[in-house]
């Protein structure tokens, strides 16, 4: 018997049991099955497609239209995971464009959408929730800002840093919110937001303490081995065995000398 499709009350059911959530971002039909079939229970469509599958230099490029094609390449997969999807950059902007492009985003298959903000955008994550679209936050580093701040940097290194990543989760987690992903936030603040919050704080470099991880797939098997974030130990080494194996193959081709 197949099992039961997840949900985002699943999700957050998780945290009250205890349960540590493995999360990872797929952007087409194989990767999505391949994650379904190994049991993660929650896949995202982030943006990061912009760099480990565009080629563009970050996030800021992306547009509605590549998100959609992607999370319809994804949801062909039908996975029993949640699917959700990022909002990519500017494409939340107003209540108005927010639910415009979250509908959109649906329609193509997302069951939930993420967008980057805490108090800064609670209209539009409000106006989301109310449409029925189930909402992920991100706080700490924000990749659509990376231009902005000049590179990616850690945050909760002080007192001011902390108090507003603390008031920006509690802020999410009551206007419902299912979960936060926290980048780059301080092991410490990580672990005292993940403490402080009723629902998931999914950390990407931000320590051991919260109650899940993501990661960027391609970053954890080596399928983008030019670039490797510093919290991630790769456990594979896809792109060595891809050479590899290209190069056996036009060994095999070569006829007698
Ligand atoms: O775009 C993305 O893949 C993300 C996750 C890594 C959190 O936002």
């Amino acid at each position: 018997m197949n099992s039961p499709k997840i949900t985002a009350n699943d999700i957050r059911a998780m945290k009250t049991r205890g349960e540590r959530i493995a999360s990872l971002t797929a952007y087409d039909y194989p990767m999505v099955k391949l994650l379904d079939e190994a049991g993660i229970p929650l896949i995202l469509v982030g943006d990061s497609l912009g760099m480990v599958v565009l080629g563009y230099p970050d996030t800021t490029p992306v547009t509605m239209a590549d998100m959609e094609h992607h999370v319809r390449a994804a949801a062909r997969a039908r996975p029993r995971a949640l699917l959700g999807a990022d909002l990519p950059f500017k494409s939340y902007e107003t209540v108005e464009s927010t639910l415009a492009n979250a509908r959109r985003l649906a329609d193509a298959g997302a069951e939930f959408v993420k967008a980057e903000g805490g108090r800064a955008i609670l209209p539009q994550v409000k106006a989301v929730i109310a449409a029925g679209i189930p909402f992920c936050g991100h706080l700490g580093m924000l990749p659509q800002s990376v231009r902005e701040e000049g590179g990616y940097h850690i945050k909760g290194k002080n007192e001011t840093e902390r108090e507003a990543l603390l008031a920006d989760a509690l802020a999410l987690a009551e206007a419902g919110a299912f979960a936060i992903v926290l980048e780059l936030v301080t092991p410490p603040v990580a672990k005292e937001i993940s403490g402080k919050i009723s629902i998931p704080a999914i950390g990407i470099g931000s320590g051991p303490d919260c109650d899940g991880q993501i990661l960027v797939t391609h970053d954890l098997v080596g399928a983008f081995p030019w670039f490797t974030p510093r919290f991630v130990k790769p456990s594979l080494d896809t792109g060595a065995q891809i050479r590899l194996a290209v190069a056996d193959w036009k060994k095999s081709l070569a006829g007698p000398a």
